[in-house]
């Protein structure tokens, strides 16, 4: 049984009291939801106190960033120690907008999957082909190269969450099928399963980009898609608890 999993990213939005609304907000709409994780991503500022709002509920936190260096001169970065420490079960590794502008590439993705792992915290990791790729045929050549080097060296698949996210989908209102998220699911679970064997059967594997309380209900019916990493739908909180629900009823 994997169970599902919809993450809400917020990206660079929302104040902290905001933040504590929506996170209040999505935490008594969804009290007593089974069979699944509800998990939400407010940027750093807002972590420590939507831990508090959400602290021994049924909500978990993810960070949307780590850097994969133990601790120094890094100005700027945040450690994957400290994203634990604040109150994190996860951190978001290599979303496409990371990849797009801060030229995170497939070695730091797994450097830092590799620390999240080492500090006690599950790794989110993001994969998806650009519009252009998709238009050549190659997306299960690149989504194939992500996925391997993201997982270079790692050999326990058991904290790890991976999020297929076509880059043409997010934040555009322009959404895979079904059939076509499917299709890159089960692509990728075929990967893990030449990986890792039995040892990946409960891994989570999630659809980003454009996700809606509308067209959530079709997507959560294909059998390798196991919940969503949504980002615009996730700031509104009757939005975002809509998904939730369609996705905990359907599985
Ligand atoms: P979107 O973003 O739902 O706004 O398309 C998804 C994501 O980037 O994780």
């Amino acid at each position: 049984m994997r169970g599902w999993m919809v993450a809400g990213n917020w990206k660079m939005n929302n104040m902290v009291s905001e933040a504590v609304n929506l996170s209040k907000s999505v935490k008594e709409g969804t009290e007593g939801i089974k069979g699944g994780e509800v998990v939400l991503s407010p940027p750093f500022t807002a972590l420590h106190a939507v831990y508090e709002t959400i602290k021994g509920s049924h909500v978990t936190l993810a960070a949307q960033n780590m850097f994969y260096e133990e601790k120094g001169a890094y100005t700027g970065e945040v450690s994957a120690a400290m994203i634990k420490d604040i109150g994190c079960t996860y951190v978001i590794i290599g979303h496409s907008e990371r990849r797009k502008y801060f030229g995170e590439t497939d070695e730091w993705v797994n450097l830092k999957a590799k620390k999240s792992l080492a500090v006690g915290l599950k790794p989110i990791i993001c994969v998806g082909e650009t519009d252009d790729e998709r238009g050549k045929g190659v997306t299960e050549f690149v989504v194939g190269i992500q996925v391997k080097k993201a997982l270079n060296g790692i050999d326990n698949m058991g904290n790890i969450v991976i999020a297929y996210e076509p880059v043409w989908a997010i934040g555009t209102g322009k959404n895979a099928t079904p059939a076509e998220a499917e299709d890159v699911h089960r692509f990728i679970r075929n990967i893990l399963g030449d990986m890792y064997g039995d040892a990946c059967k409960n891994v989570k594997i999630l659809y980003g980009g454009s996700v809606t309380h509308q067209n959530i209900s079709d997507l959560i019916e294909m059998e390798d898609i196991d919940g969503a990493l949504v980002g615009g739908a996730s700031l509104k909180s009757e939005e975002f608890v809509g998904i939730i629900r369609k996705v905990s009823e359907k599985r």
